[in-house]
């Protein structure tokens, strides 16, 4: 039975990019039945930098109350933090040793985490992607929704998880299929169409955070980089404009429609007018999933129940595929 497994970092707030690109496509999954779906808080890799640990605990509640408030519901999905279920780290462990150094090196987010001084940068940064594959494999899953940027990381994993089978000459691991769909897979920065909407980045008027409130909101998109052309009829004129490109596909993804048939309603229009519709827009679809985090956020207690049952349910999945794993490998138990 297919079966889907996404991870998020509570590296900081959530952003209209992990939103439209991610979270929203999870509920998505989860709704469509059919298949078994598992979402985690991915604490592990968050810490491959430095978090401050109340930080980091906030960070991992709000980012719960996050899922949640956007629709992933804790009876029809699992949800987790990935250090509760010590099984990603256990096979994190025997997945280092079949991923290869080569493998790793060419991996273009540590080249972008690590900047100019790889050799400071942390060895769990290095060998984040190992993790990331152990996430996917110890529950066998078939399917990952993600943005456009973790492509190379799991192209990575199907490369770890074939090469432990022909390693130990078994068929265990399966070939995950990455799922990159929608109008919203690279939601871009709102100072720089060129670069990717980021939780790191110093500007914070860079990108919408799912706690921003309506004026902060409308402000940001209001002030959003553009071009002084209006938007063109069709969606090829849009070629070379980043930056246009980038708040159409907003409003496609927040409105349910393709860029294409998004273009079919503004085409045309001076960004004078658009961009208060989008501002509008905005508001309308955040402004719940802001107000519900904040309530739910009143009660850490009833979130921490939330996951350690999460985490029971991850574990009854996750232990027998850990307990092969080691008999396969020649572990004595
Ligand atoms: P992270 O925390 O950087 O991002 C979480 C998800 O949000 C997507 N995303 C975006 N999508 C569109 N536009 C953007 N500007 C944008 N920014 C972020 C990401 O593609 C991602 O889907 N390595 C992962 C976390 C992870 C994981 C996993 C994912 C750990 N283990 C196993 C899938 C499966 C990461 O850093 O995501």
């Amino acid at each position: 039975a297919p079966r889907v497994f996404s991870g998020i970092q509570p590296s900081g707030g959530l952003t209209l990019g992990n939103y439209l690109g991610a979270i929203r496509r999870f509920a998505e999954m989860q709704d469509r039945g059919g298949h078994q779906t598992i979402y985690c808080m991915v604490d592990l890799h968050a810490i491959t930098v430095w978090q401050d640990p109340a930080a980091l605990r906030r960070n991992t509640r709000e980012l719960a109350a996050g899922f949640i408030a956007s629709g992933i519901d804790p009876e029809k999905s699992i949800l987790i933090n990935q250090s509760q279920v010590p099984e990603h780290a256990q096979l994190g462990w025997v997945l280092n040793c079949v991923a290869r150094m080569g493998w790793m090196k060419r991996m273009t987010q540590f080249k972008d985490k690590a900047g100019k001084h790889a050799e400071n940068a942390s060895l769990g940064l290095f060998g984040y992607p190992a993790l990331m594959a152990a996430d996917i494999l110890i529950y066998h899953a078939t399917h990952v929704p993600v943005g456009e940027d973790q492509k190379q990381h799991l192209e990575l994993t199907r490369d770890i998880a074939a090469k432990f089978n022909h390693d130990y000459g078994v068929d265990f691991f399966p070939m995950t299929e990455p799922v990159i769909e929608g109008a919203a897979t690279r939601v871009m920065s709102l100072r720089d169409g060129t670069k990717k909407m980021s939780k790191s980045d110093p500007s914070d008027a860079s990108r919408i955070n799912m706690t921003d409130d309506a004026d902060a909101i409308a402000k940001k998109i209001r002030k959003a980089k553009t071009d002084p052309e209006p938007l063109p009829e069709t969606l090829e004129g849009l070629e070379g404009r980043p930056e246009a490109r980038n708040l159409v596909n907003i409003y496609a993804a927040l409105s349910d429609l393709t860029a294409e048939q998004a273009m079919a309603h503004v085409g045309g229009q001076q960004f004078g007018q658009f961009k208060p519709m989008l501002a509008d827009l905005a508001v309308e679809k955040l402004s719940p999933i802001s107000s519900e985090m904040a309530r739910l956020m009143q009660d850490t207690a009833e979130i921490d129940r939330i996951l350690a049952r999460g985490a029971e349910r991850a574990r009854e999945i996750a232990a027998p595929i850990l307990a092969r794993t080691y008999e396969i490998v020649g572990m004595v138990r």
